[in-house]
């Protein structure tokens, strides 16, 4: 008997013993850095001579480590280790594969700072915000575990007279693994042990930027038992190693979370049969988003401005459900920009290295340019209230930016920053407002910060994104409780995190005995 699910609880820093404890693990990941990884195939480990180099990025001087590209050859080798693995790791008792999930996330909670502090240092994450990727990662364990021991016998079905049916769910095959690099541990890790305890063997292909910690996660399974070639590490080029997985005949299920134009071309591509391809491929594709805050005219002025900035401003805005949009009541627009731009004043930027650090920097060169270029469109489209300034010449820095009079069509109001900056639009009526807040192409979250319980309904109705959140920021999702995936372009709403998840790696089948 397993003890209900809880969420992992997060860290609270200001507890001398736990800042403590958290700088004994920085020292300890930073004495670690420059380590070469290798690529595991079959429980091997395959250096090669391209390498993936993780860069801290509010330091580029200083590399996290390096880290063997695959090549279509290794990835062939690891789709074959994938497949012979399947045959047994798919009739292993769930219980038991549910059981390496508890042993792993037993490790990963005894060595959490150490997963966060590499967080710190690979993703730029402040303290916080690698405190709660880490936690959520031990969160999806936890959970999956629970609701594959849950869904060990099926689900009960009607028989007739003289006969036994039943309803029961079986592993697909080989399962490719994309995520991205934003929640490095918690969306890698979450992503990869569905797969995993549903029966399914595993491709994991890291994101570029964060490779690290997922050959750590790696070995960490390996230390809880699992067993060769279940869970293969071939991190490599996107394009070159990435589409050669979702191509592959072999390969039965894709699961990606990243951009919107990477997620529906891989959708497009795996809807292609291939020679020597015996089904269709399973696609969970969780893509982008371009999320509001909505303020309504009732609302508490002080929560709706600490909503927007947490919204808009954690990890720096890199979030898919980052509210990089606020779309505010006529009649308490001007007060609630003022009480925003006073509390984004507070905003410590630096390196998050320091706890004092509020903000770190945004992960790469590519991200930096791009926001910057978003912040010249905001220029023109909108009034430039607060930040507005980048500096790169160390780590990628970028001021927390608030653009007010923003029109609804705007591109700073209609495509996906993903960096720290918010568009502020004035709606005369709530009407109006969540007509502007449903006019993207995404459909990721949305929060509402409202007295009114008859515009709360409305919302619960005509909101039309996969998370809805009232009277807090939208951001946040948390593991067993806010079961979190979009509409629209968003994509597939699978739900990471909720009961209807593991069903998506597993197909369901009838079995019908005459008695
Ligand atoms: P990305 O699309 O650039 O990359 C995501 C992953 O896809 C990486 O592992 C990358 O190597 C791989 N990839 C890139 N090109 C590929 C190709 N042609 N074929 C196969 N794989 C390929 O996204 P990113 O920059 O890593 O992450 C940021 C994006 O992810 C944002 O758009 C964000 O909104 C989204 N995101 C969505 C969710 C969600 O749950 N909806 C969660 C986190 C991030
Ligand atoms: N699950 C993450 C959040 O809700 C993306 O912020």
């Amino acid at each position: 008997m397993t003890t209900p699910y809880q969420h992992e609880p997060f860290t609270n820093f200001q507890v001398e013993e736990n800042r403590r404890a958290f700088e004994e693990a920085l020292n300890k990941v930073e004495a670690s850095l420059g380590q070469d990884y290798s690529l595991v195939i079959d429980g091997e480990r395959i250096s090669t001579d391209e390498k993936l180099v993780s860069v801290n990025p509010a330091n580029t001087n200083e590399i996290i480590g390096t880290v063997s590209k695959a090549n279509q050859e290794l990835a062939d080798k690891a789709i074959e280790a994938a497949s012979k693995a399947f045959e047994s790791w798919r009739k292993w008792d769930p219980v038991a594969r549910a059981e390496i999930l508890f042993r792993a996330a037993a490790k990963m909670r005894r060595r959490k700072h150490e997963f966060s502090a590499l967080l710190v240092k690979e993703a730029g994450k402040p303290w916080k915000e690698a405190d709660a990727d880490t936690a959520e990662a031990i969160d999806f364990m936890e959970y999956y575990a629970r609701q594959m021991i849950a869904l060990k016998d099926g689900k009960p079905v009607n028989s007739r007279e003289g006969e036994i049916n039943k309803y029961i769910y079986q592993p697909i095959g080989v399962s490719v693994v994309i995520p991205p690099w934003n929640f490095a541990c918690a969306i890698m890790v979450g992503t990869t042990v569905a797969p995993l305890v549903t029966g399914n063997t595993v491709l994991l292909k890291p994101a570029e930027p964060t490779p690290v910690i997922a050959a750590k996660f790696v070995n960490l399974m390996e230390e809880a038992g699992l067993p060769k070639g279940v869970l293969n590490f071939v991190p490599g080029d996107p394009v070159e190693i990435g589409e050669y997985l979702v191509d592959h005949p072999k390969t039965a299920l894709i699961s990606f979370t990243g951009s919107r134009a990477v997620g529906t071309r891989i959708y497009q591509r795996a809807a292609i049969v291939h020679e020597g391809q015996f089904h269709l491929k399973r696609v969970i594709a969780e893509m982008g988003g371009k999320d509001t805050v909505v303020v309504d005219k009732d609302a508490d002025l002080d929560l709706a401005a600490e909503s927007i900035l947490t919204s808009a401003f954690g990890f720096s805005g890199q979030k898919c459900s980052a509210g990089s949009r606020a779309v505010i009541h006529q009649d308490v627009y001007d007060a609630v920009l003022e009480k925003t731009v006073q509390l984004v004043k507070d905003i410590t930027v630096g390196d998050p290295r320091f706890q004092e650090n509020w903000m770190g920097p945004v992960i790469n060169q590519k991200a930096f340019d791009k926001i910057m270029g978003y912040i010249e469109i905001g220029k023109e489209e909108g009034r430039l209230v607060i930040g507005g300034e980048g500096d790169d010449s160390k780590g990628y820095f970028i001021q927390p930016t608030i653009f007010a009079d923003v029109a609804p069509d705007a591109r700073i109001m209609q495509e996906e920053i993903f960096g720290p900056v918010v568009a502020f639009c004035k709606a005369k009526d709530f009407d109006e407002a969540l007509e502007i807040a449903n006019n993207t192409e995404y459909g990721l979250t949305g929060a509402v910060i409202t007295r009114n319980a008859e515009h709360m309904e409305r919302a619960k109705r005509d909101f039309h994104v996969g998370n809805l959140y009232f009277n807090r920021n939208c951001t946040g999702a948390i593991v067993g409780y806010h079961p979190f995936g979009g509409f629209k372009m968003s994509g597939t709403d699978s739900k990471a995190g909720g009961p209807d998840y593991l069903i998506l790696h597993m197909q369901a089948k009838t079995i019908s005995q005459m008695l």
